[in-house]
């Protein structure tokens, strides 16, 4: 079952994501000694990586924090769309976090190749036996089409139930060629936090909590096998969500 938490406004939902953050690196370093955190693309997280770079900067143990990407875009690291871009300007250049335990998606590499050395990546870095590996926290955004990391609705890495992490195609965005974790590895996490805000979201939000699309939509489908799941929205993006709430309130009153 989700959490779902709906704030008055961005900066309210950006804060309230930064604050779950710091309590999963406290408990995961309390626990194990490092905390590991996926980090998604888009504009959506800013604010928030931000504030974790800023007020909550002292509050993150840092020298046991790594670092990795639920999906990249196939550009080079530092070119205007590219993700690991945006998380290090907002966030990993302004904390003192050592170069070797960040964790990018090697897209100097063939889309094809650059899957298949970041799986290896992680197979090193989780001293995997097979199983798969289960990260502290995931950060995930949601597109205006219900697509979530770079799994678009109708991709062939939606079926893909062995590889961690694979190539896709993002038809109508402008970096077409895309990196991906798989739907497995997302749904291994101890914790998913999906942050989505903005109006141009509410009509996705609002099929996926009420469940009418077969198949649902990719974001609908990241349900954590044995961790958390928290929605964080503002008010806007739950516009609709509020409406097919009361509408069907009103259905069963009548
Ligand atoms: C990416 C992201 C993607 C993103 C959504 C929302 O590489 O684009 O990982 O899944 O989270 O597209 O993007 P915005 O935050 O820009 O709306």
């Amino acid at each position: 079952m989700a959490d779902l938490r709906i704030y008055d406004d961005r900066a309210s939902a950006a804060r309230a994501l930064a604050a779950l953050v710091v309590t999963a690196a406290q408990s995961a370093v309390a626990a194990r000694d490092r905390f590991t955190l996926v980090l998604c693309g888009g504009s959506t997280p800013r604010q928030a990586f931000r504030l974790l770079a800023d007020e909550y900067a002292d509050d993150i143990d840092w020298s046991r924090t790594s670092i990795f990407w639920s999906d990249e875009r196939c550009v080079p690291a530092d070119h205007p769309d590219s993700n690991t871009k945006m998380a290090r300007e907002a966030l990993l250049d302004h904390v003192p976090l050592a170069f070797d335990r960040i964790y990018r998606i090697p897209t100097q590499l063939d889309p094809a190749a650059a899957a298949q050395a970041y799986q290896a990546e992680l197979v090193r870095f989780f001293e995997s036996r097979g199983g798969i590996p289960r990260f502290d926290m995931m950060i995930l955004g949601v597109g205006a089409d219900g697509h979530t990391a770079s799994l678009f609705p109708g991709s062939p890495a939606l079926d893909e139930k062995k590889r961690w992490v694979v190539t896709a195609t993002a038809e109508n965005a402008p970096v077409k060629e895309r990196i991906t974790f798989t739907l497995p590895i997302l749904n291994a996490a101890a914790h998913v936090v999906m942050l989505v805000l903005g109006e141009e979201k509410a009509d996705a939000v609002a099929r996926i909590f009420t469940g009418d699309d077969d198949p649902p939509l990719p974001a609908g489908r990241v349900q954590p096998l044995n961790g958390r799941l928290t929605w964080i929205l503002d008010e806007e993006a739950a516009s609709r969500l509020r409406a097919a709430t009361i509408d069907d309130q009103a259905d069963e009153s009548t």
